[in-house]
């Protein structure tokens, strides 16, 4: 098969940095077409957390001592990276949470409960990770408000000409949507969202997770007014996230979590709370994941997002060109025009957890499943799809791999 994409990535070299791509399957080497999921972390954010723990690691904001100090300026310093990174007004509104997942329930909990009520509605999208999913539908029964989804066409792309109705339908206090589609790879229409969402007196409630690797994040931009993110997904360890969110919004919220680090002054009678952002992270923080994940920004803002954004493209339009000739492979979601480095896809007559074995006998690590997506699966009728996803140490080989291991699901199963 003939390799044709014109990345601007020197991926030999940038692999380098991956001792994980070295690893073979039964003797072959890996295609890891899972980066969706969780990516790879290169050796960079790898040093500088032994370096953090070897030399700097102590509690951060407790000691005077200056190890201490030290190890509060690399978590801190790590705040100010992540700010810069989405381009937030101001490093205190930067919350450090376990993962994108915990920062969307903080969002729920924290500003749902406060403000939503019977009459008022939230809405989200048909394709939600059930990260964004699933707290606000918890969090709308418990106030007894109402729950309210944007359809999505057959192209899993949302369908905006339902926003009139909804709005019709009730009082939106909350619009809750993800930038790009885990699943499908769309790339939602998130601008004119919050346009909407703040017309109608709405909060926007933005799931980055899968879209902050990949392309350049700027909440001012985006006008948004809370957006989450996960490290994992982007070069940074686990065990990490963000969530941004606009001052005044956070300041009139209760906290989240409550405990130590979190308070201001206790007493037998009353407890005060911390000031922003500490208010919102109760307990000792995961200090060098947090620096680990400013290192993994480092990393991957040096490579340059644009950059990175026009490599995945290049794959994915190989990926479905390949994919594409294949007529027993059906390929879901939007033109790649309009999605990011994502393909789901099923093998007719075969299910998706079989090619995902069959797949994984020569060494192509991919997702089968409803890849937390369930809403979504019954839209497309399925129950589950095979999902190819790609990063930065992605190359043409490894769908070419892809595509002839799906040959050999076909003649085996098919
Ligand atoms: C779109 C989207 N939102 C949220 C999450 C959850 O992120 P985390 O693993 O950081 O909780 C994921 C992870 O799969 C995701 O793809």
């Amino acid at each position: 098969m003939a390799v044709s994409t014109s990345s601007p990535l020197d991926t030999a070299a940038l692999r380098a940095d991956f001792a994980f791509l070295e690893e073979q399957v039964d003797g072959k080497p890996l295609a890891y077409l899972d980066s969706a999921s969780s990516t790879q972390k290169p050796r960079q954010v790898l040093d500088r957390m032994r370096a953090f723990y070897e030399h700097e690691y102590a509690n951060v904001h407790r000691g005077v001592y200056r190890l201490a100090e030290r190890a509060t300026e690399g978590y801190e310093g790590a705040r100010r990276t992540v700010a810069a990174f989405i381009n937030a007004p101001s490093e205190r509104e930067v919350i450090f949470t376990r993962s994108a997942t915990e920062s969307l329930n903080l969002v729920a909990y924290a500003w749902g409960l406060q403000n939503l009520g019977p009459g008022d509605t939230v809405v989200i999208t048909e394709l939600e990770h059930h990260a964004n999913f699933v707290p606000w539908q918890f969090i709308a029964s418990k106030t007894g408000a109402s729950f309210r989804h944007i359809p999505i066409d057959d192209a899993g792309e949302l369908r905006l000409e339902a926003l009139d109705d909804l709005a019709r339908e009730g009082s939106i206090k909350v619009v809750a949507t993800g930038l790009v589609s885990n699943s499908l790879g769309t790339i939602n229409p998130v601008e004119q969202l919050a346009t909407w969402a703040h017309e109608q007196g709405a909060i926007m409630v933005v799931d980055a997770a899968q879209a902050a690797p990949h392309r350049t994040i700027d909440v001012q931009a985006l006008g948004c007014d809370f957006l989450a993110l996960s490290s994992h997904k982007l070069c940074g360890p686990s065990g990490v996230g963000a969530l941004w969110g606009r001052r005044e919004l956070l300041e009139a919220m209760d906290p989240f979590n409550l405990g130590g680090e979190m308070i201001r002054s206790v007493g037998l009678d009353r407890t005060t709370f911390n000031e922003l952002p500490y208010k919102f992270e109760a307990g000792t923080p995961a200090i060098a994941e947090a620096v680990g994940f400013g290192a993994a920004i480092d990393y991957i803002s040096e490579i340059g997002l644009p950059a990175i954004e026009r490599h995945e493209h290049e794959l994915t339009v190989y990926a479905m060109g390949l994919l594409g000739e294949l007529e027993w492979v059906r390929l879901f979601g939007p033109p790649v025009e309009r999605r990011a480095g994502i393909v789901s896809f099923d093998v007719a007559g075969v299910h998706p957890h079989d090619v995902a074995q069959i797949l994984d006998w020569d060494g192509i690590a991919v997702r089968a499943g409803h890849h937390c997506t369930q809403p979504l699966m019954a839209r497309l009728g399925v129950a589950a799809t095979t999902r190819a996803s790609f990063y930065l140490y992605s190359v043409p080989e490894e769908i070419d791999r892809l595509v002839a291991g799906l040959h050999k699901v076909k003649k085996n199963l098919g």
